[in-house]
């Protein structure tokens, strides 16, 4: 680390605080410690504009293990972000310890007799030294006659960058600017992982694990890194510049002030870009690399297995928990597993258990580091369980591989994944759950206890029963009828309101056990696919009718109450462009939802694939639009509750049997809770289709479904996906589009599958009112109504659109579908984001 080599512990002669304690101690907070003055854990100095903080914070949990630090966060923000750490490598157990400038210059923390030097700087005498906290961050150690710059923190970074920071190295004189992980969340003492530049001068960046090189950024073209394209969607907000010289080689950064962004670099080795959401209090993820957290080094720890789609994504393997669990429950698990009970091997098989054995586990991504032995399967299995260092051995095409001692960046993959190998894992027999010899005197309790736990169950369950309603039988449930049923009730509605009546429910709550059955209990055949909020399946129900069960991730923010109450109000919203909701079911932990069945899957199944887009001719793609036009009319402007569907995109749109199109997930921000306090989960969107105020600050608006109802558009035209769209001279299909639409060949931006050449003049008028919603400025943007008259009605006067956002940096996102630790769905990356740590 580069500040250690600047400061260190010394011991300090007392005459420091005799000094000291002459001096005049100015009282009200300022941005400038003076020579003398003491800053002690209780106090704190703020930069002029407000928007630093300097002082004392505490980590560590628990009491007793408390160690204090000086650090530096953003004064503004009610969650403490520590972004600088003075004396990361000395945690201070006094809380009597005091910051000041010592008698030669530099800035020292004092704790009992010992010193600690933040700065070393060769004294230049006077006695008039003073450290300014700057609004960037910075703080500055000047000499306070010459006015000469001493010392600044922006050289000795810890794990933040903020803007104007460099990271690079100094050629002149070997001094490097890196970053180097926390410990863990509540130890900033340096972990293993650093960020650096390439020393070998190419302008790229490696993180590194100790000594280790195992992710690299790809080389920098002057906008985004080659293995990070997303960057290039958030230049705006985080503009990055590289500077090389004979002198230095570095990157720095400039960002708009108005807003509090960071990039940090977490215990786990990933590169996080954050920007702080003040309507909602918490960071929000922009893009974090390694993407998947599954393929950073060890970011489970030893002995469990990362799951993508699964939350939480670490889990311990079969006979191992958590090392410690306070940190595996506050989300750091690079702590790792460790064994619940001890192997027996190397032990004296005389005194007691059996031989150790071997468990299975399928479909997973072997460890790293693996030992390769050139020997037969059957030698496989002995070569591990002679070796008591072995933890496991696989058995494949390459030979046969053992593990010694630990396991790490283990992958649990999907069941049809072809990548999945079989792993034999060493286990204490008493792991397996078969009947000992010794275990029959147990039986004869077990059953007197179980017998008493089932009846006490059996009542408590009768009794739950009584208390809630019983859920209808989904298999008896006729959706056709249903119709009827809800114009019905609807009519009796208004007529119970008149005479005071209390509301009877309007939306079907079926009950888990026939859901289960409906849907063969939720198998992988019948399941449909996975979308932003869970898996979608399908079931079957009386008459061969089929519906859409969607499961809820288990984690949506409501109660059992207010979800219904707000599946209630979901229900309510019927227009021939959405797709209905025909139940719900909710049950202890299970929230699934029932929704018509679609035959025709998604819109972006058809518009991307090279075969079947030719499907969609342009009758077809004009009904698609203006259908998807007037559901998002609806849910704008004609529904009682105003929805912002938040998440518009190709695969949310569903085709029925006659291909009319019908939007999926609208009212889901309501369904987890977003509006409540108690919000676990934030739903943001999929790139590609977020507009940029909402990308970049989280404000949305019905204007930000209009940006997605452009991108949308564009994408119907033309046949080609935003996300995935690669061309030398723009980067991306707006860029793209609006180059053609400027240079006047509009025409071309036409799927070349539709041959009907009628329709050139209604193609431009599409792609004027498609720029006209994917301008920057939302202000400027089209309503949702005023879209629909402008595709209905060709007398409607068509304004010139505005250069459109995210039309000059690259965005070659379909190679890299998962950007955020938080990926829900597989191939349409909704980003959701988990609750902030
Ligand atoms: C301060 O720096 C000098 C060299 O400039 C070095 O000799 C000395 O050991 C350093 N002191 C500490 C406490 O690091
Ligand atoms: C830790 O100390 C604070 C006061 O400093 C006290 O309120 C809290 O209860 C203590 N916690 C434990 C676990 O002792
Ligand atoms: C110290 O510097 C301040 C300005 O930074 C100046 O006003 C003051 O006179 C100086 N004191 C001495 C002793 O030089
Ligand atoms: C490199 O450093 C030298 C002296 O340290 C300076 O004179 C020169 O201008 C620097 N060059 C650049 C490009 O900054
Ligand atoms: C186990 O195998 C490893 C690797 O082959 C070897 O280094 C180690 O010495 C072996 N240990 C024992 C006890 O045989």
């Amino acid at each position: 680390m580069a500040k250690t080599n600047n400061s260190s512990m010394t011991t300090y002669v007392h005459l420091l605080l005799l000094l000291i304690s002459s001096c005049p101690i100015l009282a009200n907070a300022s941005d400038t410690i003076l020579q003398g003055q003491l800053i002690r854990v209780s106090d704190t100095i703020v930069s002029s504009g407000n928007v630093f903080e300097l002082g004392f914070f505490s980590a560590g949990g628990s009491n007793s293990t408390m160690s204090y630090y000086v650090g530096l966060w953003f004064k503004k923000i009610s969650e403490q972000t520590v972004v600088w750490v003075a004396n990361r490598d000395y945690p201070l157990t006094d809380s009597s310890a005091v910051l000041t400038i010592g008698v030669d210059g530099n800035l020292v923390i004092v704790e009992g007799r010992i010193s600690y030097m933040i700065t070393n700087i060769s004294s230049t005498g006077g006695g008039n030294t003073s450290a300014t906290l700057l609004d960037s961050g910075n703080l500055v150690l000047t000499d306070g006659r010459s006015g000469e710059l001493l010392w600044q923190s922006f050289d000795y970074p810890t794990h933040t960058f903020l803007p104007g920071m460099k990271l690079g190295y100094d050629r002149r004189n070997g001094k490097t600017w890196s970053l180097l992980s926390w410990k863990s969340r509540d130890d900033p003492g340096p972990g293993v992982f650093s960020l650096e530049l390439d020393p070998r001068g190419t302008s790229q960046f490696f993180i590194m694990k100790g000594s280790q090189k195992y992710w690299a950024s790809g080389t920098w073209n002057g906008q985004i890194f080659a293995m990070m394209p997303e960057m290039g969607m958030y230049n705006d907000a985080y503009k990055l510049t590289y500077i090389s010289n004979q002198n230095e080689s570095y990157f720095t950064s400039f960002s708009d002030p108005s807003t509090v962004d960071r990039c940090v670099f977490d215990i786990s080795g990933q590169l996080q870009y954050l920007s702080w959401l003040e309507s909602t209090h918490e960071w929000i993820l922009f893009w974090s690399q390694p993407r998947q957290e599954c393929e950073v080094y060890a970011y489970c720890g030893a002995f469990s297995s990362c799951n993508q789609n699964a939350v939480p994504f670490c889990s311990c393997l079969r006979g191992f928990q958590p090392l410690s669990d306070r940190n595996w429950n506050a989300g750091d698990k690079s702590g790792g597993c460790s064994r619940r009970v001890p192997l027996q091997c190397g032990k004296d098989s005389q005194v007691s258990g059996q031989k150790d054995r071997f468990l299975r586990i399928s479909k997973v991504r072997l460890p790293v580091n693996p030992i390769v032995l050139q020997v037969s399967p059957g030698v496989c299995e002995s070569a591990c369980s002679s070796n008591c260092s072995c933890s496991a051995y696989a058995y494949g095409d390459d030979g046969c591989s053992i593990w010694i001692e630990d396991l790490l960046n283990m992958q649990q993959l999907k069941p049809n994944d072809p990548n999945g190998r079989d792993l034999y894992l060493k286990l204490a027999s008493s792991e397996f759950q078969d009947s000992g010899s010794k275990r029959w005197k147990w039986i004869i309790p077990a059953i007197a206890v179980s017998l008493t736990l089932l009846t006490t169950a059996f009542f408590f369950y009768m009794w739950r029963r009584k208390l809630q309603k019983k859920g209808e039988d989904l298999l008896l449930f006729d959706p056709a009828t249903s119709i009827g049923a809800a114009t019905y009730k609807r009519s009796e509605d208004s007529k119970s309101r008149r005479t005071g009546r209390n509301k009877e429910v309007d939306l079907p709550l079926f009950s888990i056990a026939s859901v289960s059955a409906a849907t063969d209990n939720f198998s992988d055949a019948n399941k449909l696919g996975e979308g932003g909020f869970g898996p979608v399946y399908k079931g079957k129900i009386l008459k061969g009718h089929e519906v859409a069960v969607k499961r809820l991730s288990r984690k949506s923010g409501q109660g059992l109450e207010e979800l219904q109450n707000e599946a209630m109000l979901i229900a309510k919203l019927q227009h021939k462009n959405l797709v209905r909701l025909l139940g719900c079911c909710i049950e202890r932990d299970e929230k699934i939802l029932i929704y018509e069945y679609m035959h025709n899957k998604s819109l972006d199944f058809f518009l991307f694939d090279p075969i079947k887009h030719g499907m969609l001719n342009w009758e077809l793609r004009v009904n698609i639009i203006e259908g998807i036009a007037q559901g998002l009319l609806y849910l704008h402007q004609y529904s009682r509750l105003r929805i912002i569907h938040r998440d518009l995109k190709a695969s949310n749109i569903l085709l029925d049997k006659d291909m009319n199109p019908k939007i999926s997930d609208f009212g889901m921000a309501r369904i987890f809770g977003e509006n409540g306090s108690q919000a676990t989960k934030r739903i943001v969107g999929t790139y590609g289709y977020m507009s940029p105020e909402y990308a970049l600050r989280g404000l949305f608006s019905i204007k930000s479904d209009v940006f997605s109802f452009g991108v949308l558009l564009l994408e119907i035209l033309s046949g080609k996906k935003n996300t995935g769209f690669y061309n030398s001279d723009s980067l991306t299909l707006l860029g793209y589009a609006w180059d053609l639409w400027r240079g006047g060949r509009g025409q071309e931006l036409k799927d070349p599958i539709i041959e009907d050449v009628s329709c050139t003049n209604m193609l431009l008028r599409y792609i004027n009112i498609a720029l006209l919603c994917v301008q920057e400025s939302a202000a400027d943007r089209p309503t949702m109504s005023n879209v629909v008259s402008m595709l209905s009605n060709e007398l409607v006067f068509l304004p010139s659109p505005k250069q459109p956002a995210f039309s000059t940096s690259g965005s070659v996102l379909d190679q890299y579908p998962s950007m955020s630790p938080a990926i829900y769905s597989l191939n349409d990356a909704t980003v959701s984001i988990l609750e902030a740590r």
